[in-house]
């Protein structure tokens, strides 16, 4: 058994604040879907880690992303998503271009030093990666598939073709625990058979059938289907077993066995104690309405027990005396992994 990471690195707002500067400052993570900035002038606002930010399809088609933030007093420009010809910020009307250079400031040929040329939004890293938008904070990011790694390959051998694949829904929560406790129990499936009764009739759990791999960047799990669904969905078709990765340090992306499909989204800390996800569902368009309501269903069951389960973790580790836990060498080995990829990039 190992020892786990210190439970105070769970209820510590300096470690997240470390956190936020050595990981998630630097690291790519889901950020939408190409969907939402299809047309030259769309935008959509998002979070990247704690920062707001703002995806646009430039007039030229190139995808761009700046920091929401305005450069004069701070307010976020854009919520939501839409169309626009600039991105205007409603608190005192400046107006930046698609390029987010500042195109125009009221009453600013008053300001004999107004330095329009300064003050354009903060560009940030994006690229899509078939009908998925990454953003890195970092405007010098590497690129995305040297992120990506060995997943695309992974999905691929696996039969899921993202270009087959459409935009259907997004579930949305928030929770009650740390981002890492969210992360961790996404991450062994050591609970699934206690914890999880549909989702382990449908998939085979058991501990030599359920598959941990580890590669750079990449946290993987495997499991085929059991008995074709075990009559909780129809697990049966192209695709021939369920995939579950994280991509460190926060995006998740999984493919469960039957028609083709996949769901990835981010696992945001909003403070040490509250964490917000979201979850982007695509589909292959013959994966067919029925299918895809029996599949939403065990998901949405899933993420109810899930909840739970991350809920009491954190409230128990928050409580103080005990300092540490301990984790099964096997079937938490990717959990042991996650907190050394973590350690490390805390440099500590
Ligand atoms: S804060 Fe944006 S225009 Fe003033
Ligand atoms: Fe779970």
């Amino acid at each position: 058994m190992t020892r786990s990471l210190p439970w105070s690195w769970y209820s510590d707002p300096g470690v997240l604040r470390l956190e936020q500067e050595q990981i998630f400052a630097h690291s790519w993570q889901y950020a939408g879907h190409t969907g939402q900035v299809a047309e030259p002038g769309s935008f959509v606002a998002t979070r990247i880690g704690r920062l707001p930010a703002i995806v646009v399809r430039d007039r030229e088609g190139d995808l761009r992303a700046f920091l929401n933030v305005c450069r004069h007093r701070g307010s976020l420009v854009c919520t939501g998503e839409g169309r626009r010809e600039t991105l205007q910020c409603p608190y005192h009307a400046w107006t930046y271009g698609f390029d987010g250079a500042l195109l125009s400031a009221p009453r600013a040929d008053r300001e004999p030093d107004f330095d329009r040329a300064g003050l354009g939004l903060l560009p940030l890293s994006v690229e899509a990666w078939g009908p998925f938008v990454f953003v890195n904070p970092d405007a010098d990011a590497s690129p995305l598939r040297d992120f990506l790694g060995e997943l695309p390959a992974l999905l691929a051998e696996g039969g899921v073709d993202l270009d087959s694949l459409s935009f259907h829904s997004r579930a949305e929560g928030e929770y009650d625990a740390n981002w890492k406790v969210c992360t961790e129990n996404f991450l062994e499936c050591y609970h699934c058979s206690v914890a999880h009764p549909s989702f382990s009739k449908a998939i085979d759990v058991a501990a030599d059938r359920y598959d941990l791999e580890t590669r750079p960047g990449l946290l993987s799990q495997f499991g085929a289907p059991r008995d074709g669904g075990g009559g909780v969905y129809d697990a049966t078709g192209w695709i021939g077993r369920g995939q579950f990765h994280l991509l460190f340090p926060n995006t998740v992306v999984n493919v469960m066995p039957g028609q083709p499909n996949l769901s990835i989204g981010p696992i945001v800390p909003l403070s040490w104690h509250r964490t917000r996800r979201f979850l982007d569902y695509f589909f292959a368009p013959d994966a067919g309405n029925a299918w895809i309501a029996d599949y939403l269903e065990l998901d949405r069951q899933v993420g109810v027990e899930d909840r739970e389960l991350v809920e009491r973790v954190h409230a128990g580790m928050a409580a103080g005396p005990v300092d540490h836990g301990v984790l099964l060498g096997r079937s938490e080995r990717l959990i042991a992994e996650f907190q050394s990829r973590l350690t490390d990039a805390l440099g500590s």
